[in-house]
């Protein structure tokens, strides 16, 4: 590794970075918790470890970077905690449209974006519209997203499409399914990073974690800064991904 492959900050061989970085986003509740305070306090700190997290994978150089800001079973916490959540996801939109444009970052959203309340829907729009054109890094928010739904609204359109008699089953390959997928034209997420400890999944991107290398910290998700996420990548880095074949 030469000095100049080597992203002098952070310590990172920049030859290696994940190219896809996709993060559950868990632990708001409990960090309140342990503070006595409200779960939706718990929500305003995590919407800051979110700023900085943008910041940080943008720094790095990744390209994409999926954050799992709300599940399709989400939907069944408390009204009142449902209503917080959409608020301060319409003001992170709303506040962070002027830095994505001065660091070129792209927004997305993926998910049944059309469940989500008419006013985040717009602010949702205008960001993405405002950023459409930036390269820099592609911010993929999950928003309302539940991997089984993604399955099942792709099996819909190919089976439509298969109907029509446009598509032979023959065509039916790994490439033709992804393409299917919300998150089509993206690389698969080659690290997937969950906070607060918990060992689990929890509906996430069901297809494209296959190969991803997983990472769980104990760190509730207000407290995931800058310097676990390096640290996160140093070990990525350390590696070996195999995907199926011998070292
Ligand atoms: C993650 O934190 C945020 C969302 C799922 C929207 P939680 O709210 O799940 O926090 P815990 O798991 O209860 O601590
Ligand atoms: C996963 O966290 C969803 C998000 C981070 C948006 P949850 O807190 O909803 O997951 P479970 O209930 O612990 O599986
Ligand atoms: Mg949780």
């Amino acid at each position: 590794m030469n000095s100049s492959s080597l992203s002098g900050s952070f310590g990172l061989d920049t030859s290696m970075l994940p190219k896809h970085v996709a993060i559950i986003m868990d632990g708001n509740g409990r960090w309140a918790e342990k503070r006595l305070m409200n779960r939706i306090k718990g929500h305003e700190a995590g919407s800051e470890a979110v700023r900085t997290t943008v910041r940080t994978c943008r720094e790095i150089g990744i390209s994409v970077l999926t954050l799992y800001a709300f599940s399709t079973e989400n939907w069944q916490r408390p009204k009142i905690e449902i209503t917080a959540l959409m608020t301060l996801l319409k003001k992170f939109l709303d506040s962070e449209k002027k830095e994505m444009m001065e660091n070129n970052i792209r927004l997305n959203a993926i998910g049944q974006i059309e469940k989500l309340p008419e006013n985040v829907r717009k602010a949702l729009k205008k960001t993405m519209d405002l950023t459409q054109s930036n390269k820099g890094m592609l911010l993929n928010l999950a928003l309302s997203y539940g991997g089984r739904s993604e399955i099942v609204d792709m099996v819909k359109i190919i089976s439509a499409k298969a109907k029509d008699g446009k598509i032979d089953p023959d065509l039916i390959t790994d490439e033709f399914v992804a393409d299917h997928l919300y998150t089509a034209g993206m690389p698969d997420p080659d690290l997937l990073i969950r906070t607060s400890g918990e060992m689990r999944i929890s509906n996430f991107l069901l297809w494209q974690i296959a190969y991803s290398e997983i990472f769980i910290t104990d760190t509730l998700w207000p407290d995931f800064g800058k310097e676990e996420l390096v640290k996160i990548i140093l070990d990525f880095q350390n590696r070996e991904r195999r995907f199926g074949n011998v070292g």
